[in-house]
């Protein structure tokens, strides 16, 4: 008997890795669940990186506005997401808010950096 019964749901959980550049343009590399419906804001915040996430994920902040710099293909930005960023400091064609990026496979590898706070 050496078929271990344990930890099924464990080597099923779906792993990406993000490359993460913060505000001083430290690199963090971040392990990240695709499995648990998490966003992009979120897993910062697990993380302890300074994103605020004030509107929990609403699209109503742009506090967790950040640039995307692989070529992964994002779904479109949803309206409400552009409108945010409209109002958003140092937007860039690449911006997009982190609390709309849902973590996914086809993700894995995505490169993202944090964008100014204006502070
Ligand atoms: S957390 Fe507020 S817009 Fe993303």
């Amino acid at each position: 008997m050496d078929e271990s019964p344990i930890c099924t749901a464990h080597q099923q959980k779906k792993m990406i890795k993000i490359t993460l550049y913060d505000r001083d343009n430290k690199k963090h590399l971040l392990d990240a669940p695709t499995d648990m419906t998490m966003n992009f804001m979120e897993l910062c915040k697990a993380y302890e990186l300074p994103v605020e996430g004030t509107c929990g994920g609403m699209a109503l902040c742009a506090s967790c506005h950040c640039y995307v710099e692989s070529d992964h293909e994002l779904p479109p930005a949803s309206e409400d997401e552009e409108d945010m960023l409209d109002q958003a400091f140092f937007v860039e064609d690449n911006s997009r808010l982190g609390c709309q990026i849902k973590l996914k496979e086809s993700l894995d590898g995505i490169v993202i950096r944090l964008a100014p706070t204006g502070e």
